[in-house]
């Protein structure tokens, strides 16, 4: 991925440097073996985030050297957590407590149930897992006896061709959203890395702090 990026980059100077006579260009990779250049009017309107800057260890990315910044675990503890706003409407909302003790997540224990099942998050004061994680949206899919892919009670030629399939409502947890972490991650005090700009538009302030996407979810559909 980055040879090609720097092939074309260095393909792009070549054909330039006839095309744009004059057009200064300027190496921000301090190993110079592996050059990476930009447009030294670009550098000088900080347009550019070297890869010294993007990585968390300091060195390029593609370097095995530097270490690694300490990174702290230091949220309260359930219960005692400030709440984040949402990143963006519908996001999967950031665990705010320390999560220490409650990992690993294992098929035999998942501690984040006893809290946040619906029967349970009102008595501790936490937000219930939401209508979507008790939904399954994907279309049943079998092989028949001749081996035809059979999506939703149809034969499909292909496993893509079903687009939309019914949504079925579960009586329990849908077991694709068992595993919390791999969507809903903990916050650490880390070195700030690069700044992020981004500025989520909210439709409604109720949406930064609560999430209605099964509500939502068939909006612009056809
Ligand atoms: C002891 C009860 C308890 C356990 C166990 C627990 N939580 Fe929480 N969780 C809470 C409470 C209470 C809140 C509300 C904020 C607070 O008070 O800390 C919360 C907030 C959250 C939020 C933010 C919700 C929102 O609307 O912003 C997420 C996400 C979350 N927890 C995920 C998890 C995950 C994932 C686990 C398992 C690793 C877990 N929680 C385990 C009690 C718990
Ligand atoms: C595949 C990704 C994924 C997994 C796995 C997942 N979630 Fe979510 N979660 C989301 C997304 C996306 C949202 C926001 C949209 C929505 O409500 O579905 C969300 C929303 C939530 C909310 C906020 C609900 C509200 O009403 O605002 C809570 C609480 C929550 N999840 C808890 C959990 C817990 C606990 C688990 C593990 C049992 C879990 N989630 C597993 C993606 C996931």
């Amino acid at each position: 991925m980055k040879k090609t990026i720097k092939t074309v980059l260095i393909g792009a100077v070549a054909a330039s440097a006839v095309a744009l006579a004059g057009q200064e260009y300027v190496n921000i990779n301090k190993d110079a073996s592996s050059p990476e250049l930009i447009k030294k009017e670009d550098l000088g309107a900080k347009k550019v985030v070297t890869e010294e800057e993007l990585g968390l260890r300091g060195s390029g990315l593609n370097s095995a050297v530097g270490n690694l910044p300490p990174v702290e675990y230091k949220r309260p503890a359930p219960g005692a957590a400030p709440r984040f706003e949402r990143s963006y409407v519908n996001a999967p909302p950031l665990i705010p407590h320390s999560i220490d003790g409650l990992v690993p997540i294992t098929a035999k224990n998942n501690a984040c149930l006893g809290c946040h099942m619906p029967a349970a998050a009102k008595g501790v004061g936490a937000t219930p897992i939401p209508e979507s994680h008790f939904t399954d949206f994907r279309p049943d899919t079998k092989l028949d006896k001749n081996g035809n892919i059979v999506k939703d009670g149809k034969i499909v030629v292909n496993a893509t061709d079903v687009k939309i399939a019914k949504f079925k409502k579960l009586k329990r947890l849908n077991p694709a959203r068992f595993n919390c972490t791999q969507c809903h991650v903990p916050q650490a005090n880390v070195k700030p890395l690069v700044g992020n700009t981004f500025k989520p538009d909210f439709t409604s302030d109720k949406l930064k702090k609560r999430s209605n996407l099964i509500k939502v979810i068939d909006e612009g559909v056809q």
